[in-house]
């Protein structure tokens, strides 16, 4: 399955791809790595696996709508078949999110729906929950409230601050995201009618 992936930092979930792919876990051909910020390390992942590692400042536009148009153009000259985003931090116009329906997931560190939006772990911690965790899931316009697709908990610890429970949280985002990623690549999931459907199964 030909893949895009965008980031904007570390890109340490991109690197569990690279290395599915390469061990041939992942029947994945990862064509192209984005960023909109031009130091992300995930673009230094890429090169050094020889993919193709692209930097389209959202610095260079006016508005949402004119860095969505080109960023789509670049990502549909690498056809890809499932569009990635690992740790991508800007919100998508919803015409964008129209344009790649079904095909475009990310990974948001919380229970969804718990924590949409940003600093999940310092809210988990403050509202006292006792299970955290992660969660793939499709995108749709609404911000982080697309079908889910796989779930990770980690249970929260008394001494847990961000930092340590964010830790324990990517360790199952590097679990959980190639998982789901294999099995749209394998053709066991998709979204239809709004929802996750795996094995011709409604989730
Ligand atoms: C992850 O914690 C992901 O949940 C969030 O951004 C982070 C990306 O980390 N959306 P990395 O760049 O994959 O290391």
């Amino acid at each position: 399955l030909p893949v895009v992936v965008l980031i904007s930092g570390s890109g340490s979930n991109l690197q569990t791809f690279i290395d599915g792919q390469a061990s041939g876990e992942l029947p994945i051909e990862i064509k192209a790595v984005i960023s909109n910020k031009a130091d992300a390390f995930g673009l230094e992942r890429a090169r050094k696996a020889g993919i193709p590692a692209r930097v389209l400042s959202h610095r260079d536009f006016e508005d949402r709508a004119g860095y969505d148009r080109a960023l789509a153009e670049l990502i549909d000259g690498y056809a890809p078949g499932l569009l990635v985003l690992a740790g991508f931090m800007r919100i998508l116009s919803d015409a964008f999110v129209a344009h790649y329906e079904g095909r475009l997931i990310n990974i948001h560190p919380s229970l969804l729906p718990d924590f949409r939006g940003l600093h999940t772990h310092e809210r988990a911690l403050e509202s006292g929950v006792q299970v955290h965790g992660c969660s793939v899931h499709f995108v749709i316009p609404e911000l982080d409230a697309g079908p889910l697709i796989v779930q990770a908990e980690v249970p929260v610890q008394p001494e847990d601050t961000p930092e340590t429970l964010a830790k324990r949280v990517q360790v199952q985002e590097h679990r959980i995201y190639p998982l789901a990623v294999r099995w749209l690549a394998e053709g066991r999931v998709c979204m239809r009618d709004g929802r996750t459907w795996m094995d011709g199964q409604p989730l």
